[in-house]
């Protein structure tokens, strides 16, 4: 099976903040999940380079656009590796291939008779790159702002329009029979009323300024930001080369994308999908937004997070496990450093990192850091087995859903039972009078030990392989085939580590 997934485009206007972080790591622990199921993956993120907002950004740091984005997109490029994150390929719209995908795309949409010129007249934020109605706004001060407090303001040019309101019945029709296309429900439902409610046709191309993909055969009219910045998904698949294997391997892809942006992934791409007579995405998934200390996150506010502060104070893996596992995968979630410690230390720290700890010196002390393989099991081991198959049962169907927080809560549970087991076990106390038992009950509890560190994987990748090595195991040989399979072979430790040192408050 093949599974393509992607991050959004970022706007390369700004530096890269938890936000940005949040999304890319997302789709990381998803291509990693599906890896350990033996999907060929395909992982895209990438920079949004056009638009009045990066022309805007650029004049105002006194660089030529090209300039300015060759800057401002390696910090994008060198954060998606400093976030352990492992990708396929990452995109720029300013590449030759994206033009060429990007008019392709409005070639194809030319040729079914999806484009007219006409003029448009409206309320414009540069900000959001989008047109309002007046109905949406508000007024101050004798100006009129979006909801999300972006300035608008009253545009008129000549533009030319995809025809949107042809393309609302096949929409519906679309998402009626699809329900777990858009995810989550809540969102799913939010927009299938606003399709509902009505589609206008969309300006998709602008004559006020130049720093986009021209439109094919009239170098008046750049193409409007989101048409272009969309059209990355298929770039990076080869496209206009629809027989390409990349592109019959990996299209339709999963789009994972925040809340601010589902309309243009969920109404509009769909739409120019179907327009251009391409099969419309797999899923969409959108997340919700983070908050700092209780407060909206903003550039003006100063109270920007910077994911490099907080990797250097608690480590990648730690904030890689707090994004998701405190806030469930859809909501919002507020970041704040007590936070972050308490959730560090009680799951990482005591439930599974002293787990490891304290079964591991033991091993190395009294067993010579061997354990023979056995399968001879108590009903009480049993018990330990039965809840492991169980809780990964429900790791997998939550994952599947991107309920990625529920995922993790099973993999605690089971670490959580784990740790009963020891101490009702007491291993310690075999040594002195029953070492064939204390075998036994050792030989599982390091089994319970590395499958949970494999189902922590996606999420925690570089410790996951870390603790792995104390067993001897590399990632690179396990998957989750046969894996409720308790191993029949020998374990050796070598060099067991504290993993997740207590975070001080
Ligand atoms: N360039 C467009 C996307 C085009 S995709 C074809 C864009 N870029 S962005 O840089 O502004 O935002 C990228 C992603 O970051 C969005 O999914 C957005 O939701 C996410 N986030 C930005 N701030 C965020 C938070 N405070 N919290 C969580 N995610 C946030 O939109």
């Amino acid at each position: 099976m093949s599974f393509y997934i992607t991050t959004p485009i970022y706007y390369t206007n700004d530096v890269p903040h938890i936000g940005h972080a949040y999304t890319t790591i997302a789709c990381d622990i998803i291509s990693r999940f599906k890896k350990l199921h033996n999907n060929e993956v395909f992982f895209l993120t990438g920079t949004d380079e056009h638009g009045q907002k990066v022309e805007k950004a650029a004049n105002n740091a006194n660089l030529d656009p090209k300039q300015f984005v060759d800057k401002v997109s390696v910090n994008f490029e060198k954060l998606v590796s400093d976030l352990g994150c492992e990708i396929n390929d990452f995109i720029r719209t300013t590449e030759k291939r994206h033009k060429i995908a990007a008019q392709s795309l409005w070639n194809e949409l030319i040729k079914n008779d999806q484009i007219y010129l006409s003029h448009y007249e409206g309320w414009y934020s540069i900000r959001d790159e989008a047109y309002y109605a007046e109905s949406e706004l508000k007024k101050n001060n004798n100006k009129y702002f979006t909801k999300d407090g972006s300035p608008v303001e009253w545009v008129k040019e000549e533009s030319y329009f995809f025809k949107l309101s042809k393309w609302q019945d096949k929409l519906i029709e679309l998402y009626e029979n699809n329900p777990n296309m858009i995810l989550p429900n809540s969102r799913y439902n939010e927009v299938l009323s606003f399709i509902k409610s009505g589609l206008r046709d969309l300006s998709i191309s602008r004559t006020t300024f130049k720093w986009g993909v021209q439109v094919p055969n009239n170098e008046n009219h750049v193409m409007y930001v989101w048409i272009d910045a969309l059209c990355n998904y298929l770039t990076a698949i080869n496209y206009p080369k629809l027989n390409d294997n990349k592109f019959t391997n990996f299209w339709p892809a999963t789009h994972i994308v925040g809340k601010d942006i589902l309309r243009f992934h969920a109404v509009y791409w769909p739409a120019f999908l179907m327009a251009a007579k391409l099969d419309t995405p797999k899923k969409i998934f959108a997340h919700g937004w983070w908050t700092n200390e209780g407060e909206k996150i903003s550039k003006s506010l100063g109270n920007i997070i910077d994911p490099y502060e907080i990797i250097n104070e608690y480590g990648l893996d730690q904030m890689r496990y707090f994004l998701f596992r405190e806030v469930p995968f859809g909501n919002d979630g507020d970041f704040s450093k007590n936070a972050i410690a308490n959730r560090v230390n009680a799951d990482l720290s005591n439930n599974y990192g002293n787990l490891i700890q304290r079964i591991l010196s033991f091993i190395v002390k009294n067993c010579e850091s061997k354990i023979e393989a056995t399968q001879n099991f108590t009903n009480e081991d049993y018990e330990l087995i039965d809840k492991f198959i169980a809780k990964f049962e429900e790791y997998q169907n939550n994952f599947e859903n991107y309920q990625i927080d529920k995922s993790i809560k099973s993999i605690m549970e089971l670490l959580s039972h784990t740790n009963t087991y020891v101490d009702t076990q007491a291993p310690w106390s075999l040594r002195k009078n029953d070492i064939k038992r204390m075998n036994v009950v050792l030989f599982l509890i390091s089994n319970i030990i590395i499958k949970s560190t494999i189902m922590l994987y996606p999420i925690i990748p570089s410790s996951s392989k870390k603790a792995l090595s104390f067993f001897n195991i590399d990632i690179n040989n396990v998957n989750f085939e046969n894996f409720t399979k308790i191993n029949n072979k020998d374990l050796i430790i070598s060099n067991p580590q504290p993993l997740f040192p207590r975070i001080e408050l």
